[in-house]
Protein backbone atom coordinates (compact mmCIF):
# COMPACT_ATOMS: atom_id res chain seq x y z
CA UNK A 1 0.00 0.00 0.00
CA UNK A 2 1.62 3.54 -0.80
CA UNK A 3 0.75 5.74 1.90
CA UNK A 4 -0.93 9.05 0.69
CA UNK A 5 0.19 12.62 1.67
CA UNK A 6 -3.01 14.74 2.26
CA UNK A 7 -2.91 18.26 3.40
CA UNK A 8 -5.90 19.16 4.99
CA UNK A 9 -7.09 22.86 4.98
CA UNK A 10 -10.24 23.73 7.72
CA UNK A 11 -11.90 26.74 8.61
CA UNK A 12 -14.42 27.93 10.71
CA UNK A 13 -17.30 25.85 9.60
CA UNK A 14 -15.63 22.18 10.74
CA UNK A 15 -16.05 23.72 14.58
CA UNK A 16 -19.48 25.61 13.88
CA UNK A 17 -21.39 21.93 15.17
CA UNK A 18 -19.07 22.76 18.05
CA UNK A 19 -20.95 26.01 18.88
CA UNK A 20 -18.64 27.93 17.68
CA UNK A 21 -19.57 30.54 15.61
CA UNK A 22 -18.66 31.21 11.82
CA UNK A 23 -17.58 34.37 10.59
CA UNK A 24 -19.35 35.46 7.73
CA UNK A 25 -22.15 34.38 9.27
CA UNK A 26 -23.99 37.51 9.61
CA UNK A 27 -23.59 40.46 7.71
CA UNK A 28 -19.70 40.26 8.24
CA UNK A 29 -19.66 40.86 11.77
CA UNK A 30 -18.16 38.42 14.40
CA UNK A 31 -19.85 38.26 16.99
CA UNK A 32 -21.48 41.21 16.57
CA UNK A 33 -18.39 43.27 16.29
CA UNK A 34 -17.03 45.26 13.08
CA UNK A 35 -14.11 43.15 11.83
CA UNK A 36 -11.70 46.48 11.50
CA UNK A 37 -12.21 47.00 15.24
CA UNK A 38 -11.36 44.29 16.44
CA UNK A 39 -9.11 42.21 13.54
CA UNK A 40 -6.33 44.37 12.69
CA UNK A 41 -3.39 45.65 14.31
CA UNK A 42 -4.50 49.83 14.59
CA UNK A 43 -7.83 48.47 15.74
CA UNK A 44 -5.64 47.60 18.54
CA UNK A 45 -4.08 50.42 18.82
CA UNK A 46 -7.05 52.54 18.88
CA UNK A 47 -8.91 50.73 21.59
CA UNK A 48 -6.85 47.94 23.11
CA UNK A 49 -8.99 47.50 26.31
CA UNK A 50 -12.10 46.95 23.58
CA UNK A 51 -10.12 44.20 22.03
CA UNK A 52 -8.84 42.22 24.61
CA UNK A 53 -12.86 42.61 26.12
CA UNK A 54 -13.33 40.97 22.39
CA UNK A 55 -10.56 37.87 22.72
CA UNK A 56 -11.21 36.96 26.46
CA UNK A 57 -14.76 36.57 25.54
CA UNK A 58 -13.58 34.35 22.62
CA UNK A 59 -11.53 32.20 25.27
CA UNK A 60 -13.81 31.92 27.83
CA UNK A 61 -16.03 30.31 25.41
CA UNK A 62 -13.20 28.15 24.08
CA UNK A 63 -13.47 27.01 27.21
CA UNK A 64 -16.57 26.18 28.10
CA UNK A 65 -17.20 22.99 28.61
CA UNK A 66 -20.51 22.89 25.57
CA UNK A 67 -17.46 23.43 23.56
CA UNK A 68 -16.01 19.83 22.23
CA UNK A 69 -14.71 18.25 19.25
CA UNK A 70 -16.94 16.85 16.74
CA UNK A 71 -17.42 13.81 14.82
CA UNK A 72 -15.21 15.87 12.11
CA UNK A 73 -12.51 16.39 14.17
CA UNK A 74 -12.30 13.21 15.43
CA UNK A 75 -12.39 11.46 11.95
CA UNK A 76 -9.20 13.72 10.98
CA UNK A 77 -7.25 12.10 14.37
CA UNK A 78 -8.41 8.95 13.28
CA UNK A 79 -7.04 9.46 10.04
CA UNK A 80 -3.51 10.50 11.27
CA UNK A 81 -3.62 7.64 13.54
CA UNK A 82 -4.13 5.40 10.46
CA UNK A 83 -1.44 7.07 7.77
CA UNK A 84 1.02 8.15 10.55
CA UNK A 85 1.66 12.01 11.53
CA UNK A 86 4.18 12.04 7.87
CA UNK A 87 1.14 11.94 6.09
CA UNK A 88 -1.43 13.58 7.20
CA UNK A 89 -1.16 17.30 8.12
CA UNK A 90 -4.03 19.79 9.10
CA UNK A 91 -4.01 23.12 8.33
CA UNK A 92 -6.23 24.96 10.32
CA UNK A 93 -7.65 28.74 9.76
CA UNK A 94 -9.58 28.21 13.26
CA UNK A 95 -8.10 29.73 16.20
CA UNK A 96 -9.81 27.24 18.39
CA UNK A 97 -8.45 24.09 19.79
CA UNK A 98 -10.58 21.25 18.53
CA UNK A 99 -8.03 19.69 16.50
CA UNK A 100 -6.13 19.43 19.57
CA UNK A 101 -8.28 18.17 21.49
CA UNK A 102 -10.27 15.57 19.15
CA UNK A 103 -6.35 14.03 19.27
CA UNK A 104 -4.43 15.27 15.97
CA UNK A 105 -0.98 16.12 16.05
CA UNK A 106 0.17 17.20 13.22
CA UNK A 107 -1.60 21.00 13.16
CA UNK A 108 -0.38 24.35 11.13
CA UNK A 109 -2.20 27.36 13.16
CA UNK A 110 -1.67 29.41 10.44
CA UNK A 111 -4.15 32.14 11.99
CA UNK A 112 -2.65 31.88 15.45
CA UNK A 113 -4.13 30.38 18.52
CA UNK A 114 -6.61 32.11 20.85
CA UNK A 115 -4.93 29.93 24.18
CA UNK A 116 -1.82 31.92 23.51
CA UNK A 117 -0.89 35.00 23.69
CA UNK A 118 2.63 37.03 22.28
CA UNK A 119 4.74 39.02 23.51
CA UNK A 120 5.06 42.50 21.78
CA UNK A 121 8.53 42.83 22.73
CA UNK A 122 10.45 39.92 22.43
CA UNK A 123 8.37 37.80 20.51
CA UNK A 124 7.48 35.31 23.15
CA UNK A 125 4.86 32.98 22.93
CA UNK A 126 3.30 31.40 25.57
CA UNK A 127 0.45 29.47 26.88
CA UNK A 128 -2.66 31.76 28.58
CA UNK A 129 -6.33 30.54 29.38
CA UNK A 130 -7.53 33.46 31.50
CA UNK A 131 -8.58 37.20 30.56
CA UNK A 132 -5.95 39.69 29.45
CA UNK A 133 -6.10 42.91 31.57
CA UNK A 134 -4.25 45.64 29.34
CA UNK A 135 -3.51 47.64 32.21
CA UNK A 136 -1.74 45.17 34.30
CA UNK A 137 0.76 44.15 31.13
CA UNK A 138 0.78 46.26 27.94
CA UNK A 139 3.25 44.08 26.29
CA UNK A 140 0.68 40.88 25.79
CA UNK A 141 -1.30 40.37 22.73
CA UNK A 142 -3.31 38.12 21.47
CA UNK A 143 -1.55 35.25 19.58
CA UNK A 144 -4.17 35.74 16.79
CA UNK A 145 -2.91 37.02 13.16
CA UNK A 146 -5.07 39.91 12.18
CA UNK A 147 -6.01 41.06 9.01
CA UNK A 148 -2.70 42.75 7.61
CA UNK A 149 -0.37 40.37 8.93
CA UNK A 150 1.45 37.39 8.00
CA UNK A 151 -0.23 34.20 8.61
CA UNK A 152 2.44 32.13 10.61
CA UNK A 153 4.47 28.95 8.78
CA UNK A 154 3.60 29.72 5.04
CA UNK A 155 6.87 28.28 4.57
CA UNK A 156 5.99 24.53 6.03
CA UNK A 157 2.51 25.09 4.18
CA UNK A 158 3.87 25.60 0.35
CA UNK A 159 6.21 22.82 0.88
CA UNK A 160 3.46 20.37 1.93
CA UNK A 161 0.94 21.53 -0.99
CA UNK A 162 4.13 20.95 -3.32
CA UNK A 163 4.40 17.23 -1.49
CA UNK A 164 0.69 16.55 -1.75
CA UNK A 165 -1.03 14.04 -2.94
CA UNK A 166 -4.68 15.02 -1.58
CA UNK A 167 -5.49 18.75 -0.75
CA UNK A 168 -9.14 18.61 1.61
CA UNK A 169 -10.50 22.05 2.23
CA UNK A 170 -13.08 21.58 5.02
CA UNK A 171 -15.35 24.28 6.50
CA UNK A 172 -13.95 27.16 4.73
CA UNK A 173 -15.62 29.96 2.75
CA UNK A 174 -12.75 30.90 0.72
CA UNK A 175 -13.00 34.86 1.30
CA UNK A 176 -9.51 34.67 2.77
CA UNK A 177 -6.06 34.43 1.12
CA UNK A 178 -3.30 33.19 1.06
CA UNK A 179 -5.45 29.80 2.60
CA UNK A 180 -8.10 30.50 -0.51
CA UNK A 181 -4.95 30.14 -3.13
CA UNK A 182 -3.78 26.85 -1.56
CA UNK A 183 -6.07 24.39 -3.78
CA UNK A 184 -4.44 26.67 -7.29
CA UNK A 185 -1.19 25.46 -5.92
CA UNK A 186 -2.22 21.75 -5.04
CA UNK A 187 -3.79 21.35 -7.96
CA UNK A 188 -0.34 22.80 -10.10
CA UNK A 189 1.62 19.98 -8.00
CA UNK A 190 -0.58 17.49 -9.24
CA UNK A 191 -2.60 16.64 -5.85
CA UNK A 192 -6.67 15.93 -6.36
CA UNK A 193 -8.55 18.79 -4.62
CA UNK A 194 -11.47 18.18 -2.57
CA UNK A 195 -14.13 20.63 -1.18
CA UNK A 196 -15.99 19.13 1.50
CA UNK A 197 -18.38 21.94 3.12
CA UNK A 198 -21.87 23.08 3.96
CA UNK A 199 -22.19 24.88 0.70
CA UNK A 200 -20.00 25.57 -2.45
CA UNK A 201 -17.22 27.98 -1.64
CA UNK A 202 -16.08 30.96 -3.27
CA UNK A 203 -13.05 28.42 -5.10
CA UNK A 204 -15.60 25.76 -5.36
CA UNK A 205 -14.66 25.41 -9.42
CA UNK A 206 -10.92 24.85 -8.45
CA UNK A 207 -11.54 21.69 -6.68
CA UNK A 208 -11.47 18.07 -8.20
CA UNK A 209 -14.15 16.65 -6.17
CA UNK A 210 -17.27 18.68 -4.31
CA UNK A 211 -19.09 17.22 -1.81
CA UNK A 212 -21.53 19.14 0.52
CA UNK A 213 -23.46 18.95 3.82
CA UNK A 214 -22.89 19.37 7.38
CA UNK A 215 -18.91 18.48 8.38
CA UNK A 216 -19.77 15.76 11.09
CA UNK A 217 -21.18 14.13 8.69
CA UNK A 218 -19.81 14.32 5.28
CA UNK A 219 -16.16 14.47 6.72
CA UNK A 220 -16.39 10.63 8.47
CA UNK A 221 -18.08 9.26 5.61
CA UNK A 222 -15.38 10.74 2.69
CA UNK A 223 -12.34 9.84 5.21
CA UNK A 224 -13.88 6.61 5.86
CA UNK A 225 -13.95 5.55 2.22
CA UNK A 226 -10.67 7.05 0.99
CA UNK A 227 -8.78 5.21 3.43
CA UNK A 228 -10.77 1.88 2.30
CA UNK A 229 -9.51 2.25 -1.10
CA UNK A 230 -6.07 2.51 0.04
N1 LIG B 1 -20.25 22.00 8.07
C1 LIG B 1 -19.46 22.36 7.04
N2 LIG B 1 -19.30 23.62 6.62
C2 LIG B 1 -19.97 24.57 7.30
C3 LIG B 1 -20.81 24.29 8.40
C4 LIG B 1 -20.94 22.93 8.78
N3 LIG B 1 -21.71 22.54 9.80
N4 LIG B 1 -21.34 25.46 8.85
C5 LIG B 1 -20.85 26.42 8.08
N5 LIG B 1 -20.04 25.91 7.12
C6 LIG B 1 -19.30 26.59 6.07
C7 LIG B 1 -19.99 27.83 5.52
O1 LIG B 1 -20.86 27.44 4.46
C8 LIG B 1 -18.81 28.66 5.03
O2 LIG B 1 -18.49 28.37 3.68
O3 LIG B 1 -18.10 27.06 6.63
C9 LIG B 1 -17.67 28.22 5.94
C10 LIG B 1 -17.24 29.25 6.97
O4 LIG B 1 -16.76 30.38 6.33
P1 LIG B 1 -16.17 31.64 7.11
O5 LIG B 1 -17.11 32.03 8.19
O6 LIG B 1 -15.80 32.64 6.10
O7 LIG B 1 -14.87 31.06 7.85
P2 LIG B 1 -13.42 30.79 7.27
O8 LIG B 1 -13.45 30.42 5.84
O9 LIG B 1 -12.75 29.86 8.23
O10 LIG B 1 -12.75 32.22 7.43
C11 LIG B 1 -11.40 32.34 7.11
O11 LIG B 1 -11.33 34.59 7.79
O12 LIG B 1 -12.01 36.21 9.12
C12 LIG B 1 -10.97 35.40 8.86
O13 LIG B 1 -9.21 34.75 10.25
C13 LIG B 1 -10.57 34.50 10.00
O14 LIG B 1 -9.74 32.25 9.88
C14 LIG B 1 -10.77 33.12 9.44
C15 LIG B 1 -10.72 33.35 7.96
Amino acid sequence: MTIPKIVILTGAGISAESGLSTFRAQNGLWEGHNVDDVATYEGYKRDPIAVHRFYNMLRNKLQDSNVRPNAAHYALAELERKLGSDNVLIVTQNVDNLHEKAGSKNIIHMHGELLKVRNEQTGQVIDWYNDIDYNQNKLIRPHIVWFGEIPLQMDEIYDALLHADYFISIGTSGNVYPAAGFVQIANQSGAKTVELNLEPSLGENSFHTKIYGPASQIVPKFFKQLVSEK
